[in-house]
């Protein structure tokens, strides 16, 4: 997620009242975030990192879902490597630039989705309610074929990049609903903002700005997109507690850093007005990006799941 310095979204500080999942905070954003994040050289480098997973899952004739596609770089990317996707966020905003950028490219359809409002268990229960007049009605073959129904899969596999999945407090719903929509075997690809970035601490605390070193680690921030828009919350989910929720759906089958030596977004201007540096970190980037066991310190973490053939007890 972009964290901070015009255009990009200012964390504020105070967690009292927040509210989550208040998409219009990233109304604000949508304008101006390719050209502070995307069209970055290090926005560029980490995204490519991003699309590597993804080539390496997803292939021409695939139908894959993006969660929080903001300005939509990713869905054009894949769709012209002949990749259907349907591509949502629950910005109203982010999404006309994502309509505008994919405009005559037929295999993107931009959908609003709020992902906040997703539950799989009320899916479960309405289709038991529905069983169960069936059963009344017809007998039990009859509900048997709903059930059957219900699986059908919409998507080969979904993902998120950069942070959507950081404005949830919860991800049993979504994985739930994922769960009824994925194929089974499907996979789905998650960049998430850690709650232990070394950059972060380090460069806010060398600074002596102690509330932005420290707020990963209360777990939810506030954060507001512009300056005279909505706030919204923000939480940091460790890898095991995204991986429990999703475990009754998915198994976890990967895990890597993203942004790991190159830093968070407030900090690119720094490093790219510095070219040699730039470069080292990008190199260092590159020769540690597999490295499972430091993808927690990384500004985001990049995990990966399956779809279980059938949901785990
Ligand atoms: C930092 S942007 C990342 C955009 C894009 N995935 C990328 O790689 O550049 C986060 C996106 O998540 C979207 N978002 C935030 N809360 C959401 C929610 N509850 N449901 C769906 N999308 C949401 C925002 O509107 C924004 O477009």
């Amino acid at each position: 997620m972009v964290s901070s310095s015009p255009p990009a979204p200012s964390p504020l500080h105070g967690e009292g009242g927040i509210t989550s999942g208040d998409p219009a905070a990233f109304d604000g954003l949508a304008e101006g975030y390719d050209a502070a994040f995307s069209h970055r050289p290090i926005g560029r480098f980490l995204r490519g990192v991003v699309q590597a997973r993804l080539a390496a899952h997803f292939r021409a004739g695939d139908h894959v879902l993006e969660m929080g596609c903001g300005t939509g770089e990713d869905a054009l990317w894949l769709a012209e490597r002949g990749i259907r996707v349907t591509a949502t966020d629950a910005s109203e905003t982010m999404l006309a630039v994502t309509r505008a950028k994919c405009a005559g490219q037929a295999l993107v359809e931009a959908r609003r989705l709020d992902l906040a409002g997703l539950r799989g268990e009320e899916d479960e229960e309405e289709l038991n309610r529905r069983d169960a007049e069936n059963t009344e009605e017809y007998g039990d073959s009859t509900a048997k074929t709903q059930s059957t129904q219900r699986n059908t899969a919409e998507w080969d596999g979904g993902f998120s990049s950069f942070g959507a999945m950081n404005c949830l407090e919860d991800w049993r719903g979504v994985a739930g609903w994922l769960g009824e929509r994925i194929r089974p075997g499907g996979i789905v690809g998650l960049g998430v903002m850690s709650p232990w970035c070394v950059w972060e601490p380090l460069w806010h605390g060398l600074h002596g700005d102690w509330r932005t070193a420290t707020r990963r680690w209360r777990r939810k921030t506030l954060f507001q997109g512009a300056a005279d828009g909505q706030a919204t919350a923000v939480t940091y989910p460790s890898i095991g507690r995204l991986s429990r929720d999703f475990a009754p759906y998915f198994e976890r089958i990967h895990v890597q850093p993203l942004g790991l030596f190159l830093p968070p977004s407030d900090v690119f201007g720094v490093i790219e007005k510095r070219p040699r540096l730039m470069r080292l970190l990008m190199a260092l980037e590159a020769r540690f990006g597999r490295a499972r066991l430091l993808a927690a310190l990384a500004d985001h973490y990049w995990v990966e799941f399956r779809r279980r053939e059938s949901n785990a007890d």
